[in-house]
């Protein structure tokens, strides 16, 4: 993994480079490919699993859209690029499900985290463990002074995820989009690089 150091004290000249896979004690992360739809379409075609996150569920021929496209990205080479990846478990070299870091602003160096598991694999922590390391390239790598998590207020899972993650709430927007043909109320986590490291004292500072 790369760190590259700052210009200056206000905008980044970070790049996240990351060495694949990435490891975790579990998992493995990495880019996803081709031999992936079938697993990715077992999940992302579910309506149940799409009910809170901002698309609707996928065909096949999204998919391989996004694979094309959206989740070729291996790298974030400036703001307003995201990195996908796919969440394999280490032992069975089964996609479990994935999940995405967004670099939004090299000014404020921030950036956002989202992730998603296949029901199947639901319940092991597994999204928990691949969005710290999602949390680690940001912080540690990249260099981000804040990421955030949002989500809609009924996505009790999810606030679970966040919470274990060390994630502070920081808002509860009433409302605040039209998501899905109703209104959805949006609860917003976020970290500071300052509460990464005071989690997780001997790891790297990039800055
Ligand atoms: C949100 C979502 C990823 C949460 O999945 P999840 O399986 O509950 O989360 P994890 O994989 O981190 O697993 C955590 C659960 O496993 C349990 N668990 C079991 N074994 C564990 C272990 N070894 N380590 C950690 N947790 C373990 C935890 O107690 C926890 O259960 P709890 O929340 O009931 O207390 C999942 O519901 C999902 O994909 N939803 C659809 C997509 C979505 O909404 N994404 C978020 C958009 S903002």
């Amino acid at each position: 993994m790369t760190a590259i150091g700052w210009h200056d004290d206000r905008v980044s000249s970070n790049e996240l480079r990351p060495t694949y896979p990435v490891k975790t004690e579990r998992l493995l992360l990495r880019p996803l490919t081709t031999a992936d739809a079938a697993a990715l379409l077992a999940y992302r075609s579910r309506p149940d699993v799409c009910r809170y996150v901002p698309f609707h569920p996928m065909t096949l021929e999204v998919i391989a859209e996004r694979l094309r496209t959206h989740w070729a990205t291996t790298t974030l080479t400036d703001e307003g690029q995201h990195l996908t990846l796919g969440i394999e478990e280490a032992g069975t070299g089964r996609l479990v499900g994935d999940v995405i870091l967004f670099w939004h602003s090299r000014l404020h160096r921030g950036g956002e985290i989202g992730y998603m598991i296949n029901p199947e694999f639901s319940g092991r922590g597994y999204a928990t463990e691949a969005a710290q390391a999602m949390l680690k390239l940001g912080f540690e790598d990249l260099g981000l002074h804040r990421i955030i998590g949002r989500i809609d207020e009924r996505n009790e899972p999810s606030a679970r995820v966040l919470r274990r993650l060390g994630m502070r709430q920081e808002a509860r927007l009433v409302h605040n989009e039209l998501f899905k043909g109703e209104w959805s109320t949006e609860v917003d986590f976020a970290m500071l690089a300052d509460e990464w490291f005071a989690r997780y004292p001997d790891s790297p500072r990039s800055v």
